[in-house]
């Protein structure tokens, strides 16, 4: 898979990446990563990007003409086109699993003053990270990239994110490792009982237990 991600803050993208399955799944070529500064692409003498809002109003908006100009240059027949806004779609798993399944995401970071509604046009998804206002994408596209890669085929075995939680819209069981007892806190004794059957309907009984309590919500969809 190859991930373009649009910014007008590059820089902030460096330690995420430089870590752990991120790194893991660009080091072994499964999926490549490149961060495109918004304002190298802009046609103004002062690579200015943005200007003030027709109408008036506070704030500037983030023009069309870079961003027109790099998504031109970065789309094929395969890529798929996703603005980050606080009022796109709220992001979930089930999206999750389906973006891994493109060959090319293209993803521009909206700007927390605005961007040109016309920028719009030119996406197929705009997508939100939950009900509240980041400074500008860039976390945003952090959070969903994180949890695209993920589920790449070959970056993680298969079995640890068909376990996890939201999927068939539970939440996760609780797990335990060693030892039996720490701080007066034991292990529950199924767990401990080798019996597979009766772990298996621990864990299903807890992850229905779990969702009922804390995401209600999960088991009405
Ligand atoms: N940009 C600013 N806030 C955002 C949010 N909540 N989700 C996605 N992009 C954003």
């Amino acid at each position: 898979m190859k991930i373009d991600i649009l910014t007008l803050f590059p820089e902030m993208f460096q330690s995420v990446f430089n870590e752990s399955i991120v790194k893991r799944a660009v080091d072994s070529n499964l999926v490549e990563i490149n961060i495109h500064n918004i304002r190298d692409y802009s046609l103004d003498p002062h690579h200015k990007v943005d200007d003030t809002p027709y109408g008036g109003g506070e704030g500037m908006v983030l023009m069309c003409q870079p961003i027109f100009d790099l998504v031109k240059t970065l789309r094929t027949k395969d890529s798929y086109v996703i603005l980050l806004t606080p009022d796109g779609v709220c992001y979930q798993q089930k999206i999750a699993y389906q973006l891994a399944t493109y060959k090319h995401l293209i993803i521009i970071c909206g700007h927390y003053e605005g961007f040109d509604e016309r920028i719009r046009t030119i996406c197929d998804l705009e997508l939100s990270i939950g009900d509240y206002i980041l400074t500008g994408g860039e976390l945003a596209s952090m959070v969903i990239v994180d949890s695209i890669v993920r589920l790449v085929p070959g970056v993680i075995k298969e079995e640890s994110h068909l376990k996890e939680s939201f999927n068939n819209n539970l939440l996760d069981y609780p797990q335990y490792t060693k030892p039996r007892v720490y701080e007066g806190l034991s292990v529950p004794e199924v767990l401990l009982s080798g019996d597979h059957k009766k772990i298996k309907e621990y864990r299903e009984q807890e992850s229905l237990k779990r969702t009922k309590e804390r995401r209600p919500d999960l088991l009405e969809e």
